[in-house]
């Protein structure tokens, strides 16, 4: 199988963006940009996330058994981009605060899931994390979009509460 048509073809599949952080045994908090997140059950509640094993961060997931699942807003796409560089210093200038589980939460999120890792499961040159969520909060409803390998908006008459 062409791996470049591969990547083409899932690039098909509208998602929203996350940032998926965590931390590592002191307590230093890691993140990447992440669009494998699916909301799995609602009882019990649990999440699923898929996390390339060649991450920074991929430790942490082992080490900690807890991350956050930050939703990003349409004025994040930069906080995007920076999340999935490999190499930089993620948190410097950055506004976040620690949960109470220790993880990383990213102001202007629209929402934000908080997790306890309960199993890991190989997938191929991922792992799959399950997650159960601890706390769960929303604040916003205007998401990042990534659809074909770029950022998109929802167009505004979209939007009905
Ligand atoms: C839109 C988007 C979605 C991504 N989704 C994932 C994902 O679900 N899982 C993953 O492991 N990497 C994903 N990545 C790649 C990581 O963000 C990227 O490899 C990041 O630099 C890893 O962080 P590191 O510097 O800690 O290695 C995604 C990147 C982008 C731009």
């Amino acid at each position: 199988m062409d791996l470049q048509e591969l990547r083409r073809v899932m690039g098909h599949f509208a998602t929203g963006v996350t940032v998926i952080t965590t931390m590592d045994k002191a307590g230093t908090p890691f993140g990447l940009t992440a669009n494998a997140f699916t909301s799995l059950s609602l009882n019990p509640p649990l999440v699923l996330i898929c996390i390339d094993k060649t991450v920074q961060c991929y430790s942490c997931f082992e080490e900690s058994k807890v991350f956050a699942v930050n939703v990003l807003s349409e004025d994040q796409e930069e906080l995007s981009r920076r999340f999935a560089t490999k190499g930089i210093e993620k948190f410097s200038g950055i506004k976040w605060h620690r949960s109470e589980v220790g993880v990383a939460l990213l102001d202007g999120a629209i929402s934000t899931i908080e997790c306890k890792v309960v199993h890991g499961y190989d997938g191929g040159d991922h792992t799959i994390y399950l997650g159960e969520i601890v706390r769960a909060r929303c604040s916003g409803d205007r998401p990042l979009i990534f659809f074909k390998g770029q950022y998109h908006r929802l167009p505004q008459h979209n939007l009905r509460s």
